[in-house]
């Protein structure tokens, strides 16, 4: 047997419990959104099967230094491999405000072999999520290596007649393996949404002789040694990895949308990476020319241009939709109000911090799954949805960020929180989210060792000693 789940529930139940029905639920994937689903689910006492393609959990979080056979990810034919993550990676969040709500990210002092910095490389995130399923005791419910190829509605078109999950055991060589299909009364996505590459368009690419990446499959420096790379985005990764590489390369440019036409700028602290406007075209003879003016020749295109939303199991009869990369409609960004609530998807929100948020929304679907919570009606929802689209579209917020919560993730946790009757998410990880943002600008080689929060670190520290004697 597992060990003890090391805090109770954060969000008590209420005193006085309306009834709840168990449901036979499926969970699409094991990553940080599934797994927290999963205890939320069995918590609320439905049975729960989590299907997962891996043979373990923490998804996007299990490092795996082999790529995908097209360094550019469009060949339909390539095999897919499922985690981003680059060998230097380090979180650019501090661990305080990245996990659980009910379950702290801290460093493991006795334990060997863990890496206790306030902004771990990856494999302490792993460990972490391993750690998280071991202590609820939440690999019962998996099943790994079990890929699931078809989510549809079993019989009538509301969802409410149960669902068909359809699976496959992935075997390595993908045949000889039976098809497995089961009806659930619901399901919940939880498959993630930084595998499909999105990639920029430049004019003249098809005759450009060099090589073109997407930074999906980017893991280690070495093979840009002495080379010219033209890095195209603005994100979290391309301010990463052109560091990365500006150590072995040539030179680095970075071309982004948002350097006005005609920027040729030398990055501080490099004297071989300049930001640069974005790619106007590229050419015949090795050149890639820049708006307004600069062009060089360059040896590779590296694409850090951000991934699609993409869901190749899921048949939903038009339902619900991927349209310029917003999935809708949905309410909250979780339900399609037509098959709610048996259709939910958790984690689609970026520009947030994403552990904290899944586990509000695992809460608040769980309970309205079971009937402890309630829904407003199929018009009402709908309403809510067209009315948040209009707003989006007179701010002139292009459909393709509509899941991009940076403006109010704390308000949305907040009314999260609200719905299923819980504490609000404390105000340390708010202030904390807020001044590491500020100081990544402002310090992106160093922020992640400098800081100046830590009275919020204390203070973090000092409210999950109170919570865990609250509750014990
Ligand atoms: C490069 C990079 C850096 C990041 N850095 C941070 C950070 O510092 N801090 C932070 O908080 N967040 C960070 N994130 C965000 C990260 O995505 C979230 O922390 C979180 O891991 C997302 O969890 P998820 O469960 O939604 O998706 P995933 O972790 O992608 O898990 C999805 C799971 O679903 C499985 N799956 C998918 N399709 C199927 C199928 N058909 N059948 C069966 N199984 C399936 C996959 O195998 C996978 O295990 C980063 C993301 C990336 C890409
Ligand atoms: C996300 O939204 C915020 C606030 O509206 C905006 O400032 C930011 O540019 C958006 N981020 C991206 C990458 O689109």
């Amino acid at each position: 047997m597992a060990a003890a789940p090391t805090r109770p529930n954060y969000c008590s139940a209420p005193h006085v419990q309306p009834p709840r029905t168990a449901r036979r639920i499926a969970v699409i994937g094991a990553g940080a959104a599934g797994l927290v689903a999963a205890r939320e689910l069995r918590r609320e006492g439905h049975s729960v099967v989590v299907f997962e393609r891996a043979g373990g959990v923490g998804g996007t979080w299990i490092y795996d230094a082999a790529v995908e056979s097209d360094p550019l990810s469009v060949s339909p034919r390539r095999r897919v491999v499922h985690t981003s993550l680059y060998e230097s990676l380090r979180t650019n969040l501090p661990r305080e405000c990245m996990g659980f709500l009910d379950y702290p990210f801290l460093a493991r002092e006795a334990e060997d072999g863990r890496d206790r910095r306030r902004f771990p490389g990856h494999g302490e995130v792993l460990r972490y999520l391993e750690d998280f399923a071991r202590d609820f005791d939440l690999g019962r419910m998996i099943r790994f290596e079990t890929e699931v190829s078809h989510v549809g509605m079993a019989d009538d078109d509301s969802g409410g007649g149960g669902w068909t999950v359809r699976s496959r055991r992935a075997d390595g060589d993908g045949e000889g393996e039976e098809e497995t299909s089961e009806v659930y009364d619901g399901v919940v996505v939880c498959s993630g949404h930084y595998t499909a590459p999105r990639v920029a368009e430049i004019p003249g690419i098809d005759t450009w002789p060099g090589k073109q990446m997407h930074s999906h499959n980017y893991r280690v420096p070495e093979p840009f040694r002495d080379l010219v790379v033209v890095l195209i985005g603005g994100s979290a990764s391309a301010v990463d990895i052109s560091r990365d590489i500006a150590k072995v390369a040539k030179a680095v440019h970075v071309a982004s949308r948002s350097a006005p036409p005609g920027t040729e700028l030398k990055q501080p602290g490099y004297d071989n990476m300049w930001l640069r406007s974005m790619i106007e075209s590229a050419h015949e003879d090795g050149t890639v020319v820049f708006e307004g003016g600069g062009s060089m020749l360059a040896d590779v295109i590296l694409h850090c241009t951000g991934y699609k939303y993409h869901f190749p199991f899921l048949e939903t009869k038009g339902i619900v939709t991927v349209d310029d990369n917003r999935v809708g409609p949905l309410y909250k960004h979780i339900f399609p109000p037509l098959l709610a609530p048996w259709l939910s998807f958790i984690g689609l929100p970026w520009k947030v911090a994403p552990f904290p948020l899944f586990e509000l929304q695992s809460k608040w679907v769980a309970g309205v799954l079971s009937g402890r919570m309630t829904l407003p009606t199929q018009q009402e929802m709908m309403d809510d949805v067209n009315a948040f689209y209009s707003e989006l579209e007179s701010s002139c917020c292009p459909q393709r960020y509509t899941h991009n919560l940076s403006n109010y993730q704390f308000d949305y946790n907040d009314w999260l929180s609200a719905a299923c009757g819980c504490e609000f998410v404390e105000d340390w990880r708010r202030q904390m989210y807020v001044a590491t943002s500020k100081n990544r600008v402002a310090r992106p080689e160093t922020y992640r060792d400098e800081w100046e929060d830590d009275h919020l670190v204390i203070q973090a520290h000092e409210d999950f000693l109170r919570q865990s004697k609250v509750h014990t």
